[in-house]
Parts: structure tokens; sequence; C-alpha cells
């Protein structure tokens, strides 16, 4: 597989073809990563719930994403590499820009942000400044406490118009990519239709760009509870390897996700 570029993705979708991601912590997994052929490898700050134990991803710090972005770094072949930047660390425009540059520094390829339309103006100082970025909307892990737990977002009609605007607005400002978590797939389906980016569904259904899942959910391997859209590919595949290559041959011709991992 040639490097992944942010061109690459955009030709993708706009081949009407999709592309798989996938979170990566270390160099090992890196490897087996990114030679499985999957295109995106996020280092997110879920880190800090499957290697850490937390439970949320509010006490992840800047250290801890630098430490993991350099590790898969080193591991990757020729996957592009996509960092969260953690709880707090883009509340300012300036801040985000400073934290956005570490994680760059650090070896990621795009840094992802949680929010809506408020994030605008941070979005397009870090577009301007030569920034790849990825908008993360739906369930924002991040804001857990203030949306009232891990739940489906956009399900009544003025939260899925505010979902859609909010995403044309991260667009217009200069979002490359639109990551969408936990929500009904017609909604999902609507938003990447009507988004020149690529778009990267978890809970979202099966319509978008891309897919993405957390490395120890799809491997069977979390202790927590386990979210309807997951898929334990270890489960019909006999080793690490070709788990994670299924995976991304299923997202690549439409077979994950299906219905029953789909919330209406
Ligand atoms: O941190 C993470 O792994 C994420 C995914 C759930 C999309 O943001």
């Amino acid at each position: 597989m040639n490097k992944i570029t942010l061109s690459r993705l955009k030709a993708i979708k706009a081949a009407g073809e999709r592309f798989a991601a996938l979170t990566a912590y270390d160099a090992t997994f890196a490897n087996l990563i990114s030679n499985a052929g999957v295109e995106v490898m996020l280092v997110g700050d879920s880190l800090g719930m499957v290697l850490r134990g937390y439970n949320s991803t509010v006490p992840v710090t800047m250290q801890d994403i630098i430490y993991h972005v350099q590790a898969v770094s080193q591991g990757n072949q020729c996957s592009l590499i996509m960092a969260d930047l953690p709880y707090m660390s883009y509340a300012t425009v300036n801040s985000a820009l400073e934290n956005s540059a570490k994680l760059m520094q650090a070896g990621a390829q795009m840094v992802k942000l949680e929010g809506g339309a408020w994030l605008t103006g941070t979005i397009s100082r870090l577009a301007e400044c030569g920034i790849p970025v990825c908008a993360h909307v739906g369930l924002t892990p991040q804001t857990v406490d203030k949306i009232g737990g891990y739940r489906v977002q956009g399900k009544e009609e003025s939260a899925a118009r505010r979902l859609l605007d909010d995403a044309l607005k991260m667009q217009e400002a200069g979002a490359d990519l639109l990551l969408m978590e936990c929500i009904p797939r017609t909604l999902a389906a609507e938003i990447s239709s009507q988004l020149e980016i690529p778009t990267i569904g978890i809970g979202a259904g099966p319509d978008t760009t891309a897919q993405v899942l957390v490395l120890h959910d799809m491997l069977g391997i979390a202790t927590d509870y386990c979210p309807k859209f997951v898929k334990n590919f270890l489960a019909e595949n006999s080793s690490v390897q070709e788990a994670i290559a299924a995976y991304a041959s299923a997202v690549k011709e439409g077979k994950f996700p299906t219905e029953e991992h789909c919330y209406i």
C-alpha cells in the first residue's frame, strides 16, 4: 500500500469507495494494523479507558497522547496517523494551535477534536496553519458528564438538524474529515451525502465513507460493556493479524457494519 495521504482519503470518497480506520496505541499493533491495509490509525483518547482503566476519557493528558503517537509512528508503515486532542487541550484557539503542533511534531498527520459549530474559529485557524483536522460529532465522550452518559445523539428532529448544521459549518471552516459517533444511521447517511469531505462512522451505520472501531473492541478483549455497534472479528478468525485484515476488508466491501450494528 502507498503512503496514505489526505488527498487519497478525499479521492476514495469522490470515487464512492470506502476506507478503514482503527485505533492504535503502540508500535507493534501499529505495524500489524498498517500492514493489514487500514488507511487511518487513530491514537484515540480511548487509551485512557482501554490501556489505563479510567472510566472516561477525561483524565487523558497531552503527555499521554504524545507518548502513544510517538510509539505508533515508530511502527507505522503507510497509514495516516490521526491523534486526539485530549480533554480541554483545545478550549481556546491558542491552546488548540499549540497542542496540535505538539501532536504533529510527535508524528501525527491529523488532529481530531470533539464538538460542534463553536469550534469553527479553532478549525479555521488550524486550517490556515496547515494542520489537517477531523471534527468529531454526535456522542462526544469528553463531554459525557454534560450530555448525561454514553447515549445515542441526534434522535430528535431539532438535535438532528443541529448536527447537520454543525457538520456543514465545520466543513466550511476547513475541517478535512468528519467523525460521527452513535447517531441514527439515516442521519449519518444524510450528513454524509451533504458533505464533500469524507466521513467516518462509529455506531453511525454503513453509509459513511469509513468506519472506525476501538482495537480492543474489535478483538473482543475489552472488559467493559460492549456497545451494539461493535463486532468481534477475532471470534471468526484464527489470529490477530487475520482479524484486523478481515475488519479492513469488511469495511471496504461494505459488509460491516450491518443492520444489527445500527441505531435507528
Ligand atoms: O478515542 C477514540 O478511540 C475515539 C473513537 C471512539 C472514535 O475517539
